[in-house]
């Protein structure tokens, strides 16, 4: 066991090894051990409390602890358990589990088996996006042969544990990456999110008590049974555990995935590990946690990325999709790239969404075009404050939220292209580059 200072990464360790991604590799690597461990060492209830005790935090979105999440299931209800595996990696601007499924398929597999067996689950689906067929195709792969060895199947590693899993694909909507749209599909129907409470925990699929994780959430769990929960959470901060994989896109000159412990500096992120900005152009602003977290101006991003940290600061981790954008970024048009998506996506089951999200595209369009007078603004920070809070699931505050930060931080552009019907940013450099 490493001690903390000499980590250098986690997860990403295995993407330098492309021998990694098959069962021979990930074996040759200490692969299965963590369940090994789990199930002929462990109580359920005592992986559970490793978990807790590594502050692992949900990297969908939410940063719910996980441990805490696991413990919510009945276990002494008669029904069946299930684990779901979110990968539908929807939130533009994320792109980190995709690598996990490509590269490191069998810690996928291997943290599903410890966390449904620590939830006493014996089936457990992985959903994915229907455009990642290749990721589909290598993980049915990887089952293949964790079947073959006897790491699935009835007997699990020569116990009493059976565990089956499969891949699930989906159609390709962002509203099926909400968890509870994620079940509804899962059973055949439209993915129209569920009201909460009740949580999944207690009647998730068919009803019955179900974990929903995220795929890099899983993925972290057999470093925690291997290492301890006390190892991993003193990697991050304080109710932080563990490293994280942190995607960085937009103008900068290495754009890539980064695994990096817990709570790494914006600025660090951005400089130090994805080169820092593009063609030697100066920051001007950076969403942290995917396109529906608020954006920070260049003088805020010396926060660190960690869910608490950011929150504070005004924004979210999410997704951890840090979306950096130049000097020549014109935010009328990066907003409109943003309220496009929302636009399109929303499942149209609740009003506030469904009318205010087009209606928002159609205003930033408005000002975009020339076609916007000077009460735009203030109208789309009501109407953006009146969807906020007000919907079934949070997909109406990812689309309120970009509004509410982009028309407050940048309202002089806003106003500018009101007033002049033109773009103050061309104006100034003849060209304008957006991250879309
Ligand atoms: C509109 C919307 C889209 C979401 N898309 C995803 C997604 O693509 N992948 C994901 O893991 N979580 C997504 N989430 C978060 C899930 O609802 C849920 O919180 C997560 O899967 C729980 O796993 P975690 O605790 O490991 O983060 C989305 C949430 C919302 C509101």
């Amino acid at each position: 066991m490493n001690s903390p200072s000499e980590v250098r990464a986690l997860i990403a360790s295995y993407w330098e090894d492309p021998a990694a991604a098959s069962l021979a590799g990930y074996l040759a690597r200490g692969g299965y051990e963590a369940a090994r461990k789990a199930l002929t060492e462990m109580k359920p209830e005592d992986v559970i409390e490793e978990v807790k005790r590594a502050n692992l935090r949900g990297r969908g979105g939410a940063g719910f602890p996980a441990g805490l999440k696991w413990s919510f299931v009945p276990r002494t209800s008669p029904k069946p358990k299930y684990l779901v595996v979110n990968a539908d990696e929807s939130e533009p601007g994320t792109f980190k589990d995709k690598y996990v499924m490509l590269r490191s398929p069998h810690l996928l597999i291997e943290g599903s088996i410890i966390t449904a067996y620590a939830i006493d689950a014996h089936v457990a689906y992985i959903y994915i996006r229907g455009e990642y067929d290749v990721c589909r195709v290598r993980l049915e792969e990887a089952l293949r042969e964790a079947y073959e060895a006897g790491f699935l199947g009835k007997g699990i590693l020569g116990t009493g544990y059976d565990l089956d899993i499969y891949v699930h694909k989906g159609a390709g909507a962002y509203i099926a990456g909400e968890e509870t749209g994620l079940l509804e599909s899962l059973e055949g129907k439209r993915a129209y999110p569920r009201i909460k409470p009740p949580f999944p925990a207690t009647v998730g699929l068919f009803r019955c008590p179900t974990v929903i994780n995220n795929v890099e959430t899983i993925a972290y769990v057999p470093f925690i049974i291997r290492h301890g929960g006390a190892w991993f959470a003193s990697l991050g901060t304080e109710r932080n555990g563990g490293f994280k994989l942190y995607c960085v896109s937009g103008h900068v000159q290495r754009p890539g995935v980064y695994e990096l412990p817990m709570g790494t500096p914006l600025r660090t992120i951005i400089e130090t590990y994805a080169g820092g900005v593009w063609r030697g152009r100066r920051l001007k602003a950076v969403i942290p946690g995917g396109s529906s977290a608020p954006v920070l101006r260049a003088d805020e991003v010396d926060v660190p990325a960690d869910f608490d940290a950011l929150a504070k600061a005004g924004s979210m981790l999410g997704s951890a999709g840090i979306i950096v954008m130049d000097e020549m970024t014109c935010m009328v048009r990066a907003l409109e790239v943003i309220a496009d998506f929302y636009a399109d996506e929303s499942c149209g089951q609740c009003t506030p969404c469904r009318e205010g999200a087009p209606w928002l595209l159609e205003m930033v369009q408005d000002i975009l075009h020339g076609r916007a007078d000077p009460s735009y603004p203030d109208l789309m920070l009501q109407i953006a404050q009146n969807i906020l809070g007000r919907t079934i699931c949070a997909l109406g505050d990812a689309a309120a939220l970009p509004v509410l930060s982009f028309v407050r931080k940048f309202r002089p552009e806003f106003d500018y292209h009101i007033e002049h019907k033109r773009c103050d940013v061309e104006e100034r450099y003849g060209e304008v580059s957006n991250p879309d």
